[in-house]
């Protein structure tokens, strides 16, 4: 079995935050969103990984190496334009030749991983030809949307219904058999002119092939929100376990699961996990309080956060409580003057403000 992942796309949705990254690289307690699902498919044993890559090829493709950190021999698939989900398989020909493989969306978060539903395909291997990844959501306009049968078989599929017939949403993973290749050439773009995954799948049904389902639990997206980043970002500090790397000076004082990294100090301060504090990062007469990142590099100083990502290279200095907060790649927030009893800031990346 081989994995295809999709890192292509623009990105841009996310601007101002992370207007120098792809969506995929967004850090989610402190790793990037795309870092969970190859980790998660390494331990599926799979090894040969194609990833189609678009505008952002290049930060791609620096992040994730040839794969062998990950355990992966990774091939990049360029794509010239993001054309749709099944025109990335449409391209991908060449490398997953006749083989069964799981795609996988770079920007979905599967909290518990991949590897029971790439297991429960290998047992019922050669009876079906597709298996699909879904998920309960309140907002199921915003995906593709599948129809069970009484018995749980998938009846068909929609993407993005205006009035959706289910709530069961697709979850960016899939696991196709060869058949795939000839329903992506089969099908026409969409209204949005794309080449959708999902009318390749409903095809695939009206052909008479078997296509199952399973249900997740633990799937979040949306990484275009600063509330779902946040959410996200909770979920997976949910996991954490706690692991001190770096330096707690005697002064200070850390509980709950917190991960201090290599080369991170914590001076004159509190951390209260779920908390990753990055490499090399520094807290200096701080509060750190639960469901917070703090990358790498950064500087914390004199400030009371909680709830918040702050991306590598940021400094948050002198700024009283903040919570609920992102600030991005070196940005620096910093209060000249008296300090007020909460803020709530979404601050773009290399962006510098100074508070009163
Ligand atoms: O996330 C789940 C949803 O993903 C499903 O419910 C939908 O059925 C499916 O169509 C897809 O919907 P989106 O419109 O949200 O997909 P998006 O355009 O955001 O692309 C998903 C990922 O695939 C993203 O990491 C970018 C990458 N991509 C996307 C396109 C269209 C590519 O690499 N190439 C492409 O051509």
């Amino acid at each position: 079995m081989k994995a295809l992942v999709l890192s292509g796309g623009t990105g841009s949705r996310l601007r101002p935050i992370t207007y120098t990254s792809a969506k995929q690289l967004v850090p989610i307690a402190n790793k990037p969103i795309l870092y969970y699902g190859l980790e998660s498919i390494a331990r599926c044993g799979i090894e040969q990984v194609g990833v189609v890559v678009g505008e952002t090829a290049n930060e791609v493709m620096d992040s994730l190496g040839d794969g062998s950190s990950f355990g992966l021999e990774i091939t990049y698939i360029p794509q010239d334009s993001p054309k749709g989900l099944a025109h990335a398989v449409l391209i991908s020909k060449e490398f997953l030749k006749e083989d069964d493989f799981v795609m996988y969306l770079g920007d979905n978060f599967i909290l518990h991983g991949i590897e029971g539903f790439v297991e429960k395909f290998k047992r019922s291997s050669g009876d079906i030809n597709a298996q699909i990844l879904l998920a309960k959501v309140s907002d199921p306009e915003r995906f593709g949307v599948a129809v069970l049968g009484e018995d749980g078989t998938v009846l068909r599929l929609v993407e993005k219904p205006k009035v959706p017939p289910s709530d069961l949403a697709l979850v960016g993973v899939y696991i196709f058999d060869k058949e795939i290749h000839r329903a992506v050439r089969a099908i026409k773009p969409s209204e949005r002119d794309e080449l959708e995954i999902t009318d390749a799948i409903d095809w695939l049904l009206e052909d008479g092939l078997i296509v199952r389902s399973s249900i997740v639990e633990g799937y979040w997206k949306d990484l275009g929100e600063p509330e779902a980043l946040l959410e996200g970002n909770r979920l997976a500090l949910e996991l954490l376990v706690g692991k001190i790397e770096g330096t707690v000076k005697e002064d200070s004082f850390v509980q709950g699961r917190v991960v201090i990294e290599s080369g991170a100090e914590v001076l004159g301060s509190v951390i209260r996990g779920p908390v990753i504090v990055g490499a090399n990062a520094k807290v200096i007469n701080s509060f750190v309080g639960p469901y917070s990142s703090i990358g790498p590099n950064c500087l914390v100083e004199n400030s009371e956060i909680d709830y918040s990502i702050i991306l590598k290279d940021a400094v948050v200095k002198d700024v009283g409580h903040m919570e609920g907060s992102i600030v991005g790649k070196a940005a620096s927030v910093l209060r000249r003057g008296s300090k007020p009893s909460a803020l709530r800031l979404v601050i773009g990346d290399k962006s510098r403000v100074e508070l009163p």
